[in-house]
């Protein structure tokens, strides 16, 4: 890959695709450009990877990197733009990692190429999904590049903008629903008296194995529970208590998040347009 990568803001998003893009291979260190407004979480990628490139300030990124990736929460976005600009000519690719503004929305801001994609915290182990769209400067070649990139980290899917929401309740808020749902059978146990870190143990240990039995073996989710929930055993009971009760959850949990980034969409379009 001989496209120059830009980084601004190095937090957790950001240090994952840092972390993840070099140790994968997918770029040399030196083809990696980064800045944080608070320097030394900069700086520290530097011990890690001596030939990474601190800039001195984000216009720097701007200049000697091809794709720029932008890691800020969407509230820093208009401090962002007042100093970068929003004009990206030529070969630049701006790719948002931003939970909104939406692509049709950074279209009327930013006049360039522009991509929006969704990564998981997942994918510091070269695994989860990236969703990504793009707007319609990017050429065929360009997705195909970039999506070649982040497969070096997990699996890129190829979405509708407006399926962002559903797909990233599984995809990027999954991990955490997911490592809640596990832990509380963990919790449970222990509520019972079996000791903590056992039962963490083993809960781990058990999402571990399902999740490899299900990727080694291709079983549908359905298929997995048919053979463990034989008819008249313990886990078919188990499984009708949540056939019951957990579906309401799931969907009032997608209600929540989509009335949440729609708040949050608006006050970062708001504050977007008083600047
Ligand atoms: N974390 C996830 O799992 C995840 C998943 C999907 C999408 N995202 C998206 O990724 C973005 C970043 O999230 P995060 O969790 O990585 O947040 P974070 O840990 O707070 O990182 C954001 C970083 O951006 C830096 N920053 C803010 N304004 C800047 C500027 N003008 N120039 C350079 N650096 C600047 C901040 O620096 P300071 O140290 O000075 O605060 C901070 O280190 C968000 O928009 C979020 O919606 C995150």
């Amino acid at each position: 890959m001989k496209k120059n990568i830009g980084i601004i803001g190095t937090g957790s998003l950001g240090g994952m695709l840092i972390r993840g893009l070099i140790g994968k291979g997918a770029v040399a260190p030196n083809q990696v450009y980064i800045f944080n407004r608070s320097l030394p979480k900069a700086l520290k990628f530097k011990e890690e990877f001596p030939e990474i490139h601190v800039a001195e300030n984000n216009s720097e990124i701007i200049e000697k990197a091809h794709w720029i990736f932008i890691c800020v929460k969407p509230q820093d976005l208009p401090f962002l733009l007042d100093e970068i600009g929003t004009k990206f000519p030529g070969e630049k690719l701006i790719v948002s990692t931003l939970l909104s503004p939406p692509l049709s929305e950074l279209d009327n801001i930013i006049q360039g190429k522009i991509v929006r994609i969704y990564p998981s915290v997942t994918q510091s182990t070269g695994h989860g999904v990236t969703l990504i769209a793009f707007n319609r400067q990017v050429t065929d070649s360009e997705r195909k590049q970039l999506i070649a990139l982040l497969d070096h980290i997990g699996r890129t899917f190829s979405v509708a903008e407006e399926h962002f929401r559903l797909c990233g309740d599984i995809t990027s808020c999954g991990p955490a629903f997911m490592a809640y749902m596990i832990g509380s059978l963990a919790r449970v146990a222990h509520e019972h008296g079996i000791e903590k870190e056992l039962a963490d143990a083993m809960a781990l240990e058990t999402m571990f194995g399902t999740s490899l039995l299900l990727r080694n073996q291709k079983l549908t989710f359905d298929e997995l529970i048919c053979r463990v929930a034989t008819p008249g055993g313990c886990t078919a009971e188990g499984i009708k208590v949540l056939e019951q009760n957990l579906p309401r959850i799931i969907r009032e949990i997608f209600k929540v998040t989509a009335a949440r980034e729609k708040e949050v969409s608006e006050i970062v379009l708001k504050s977007l347009k008083i600047k």
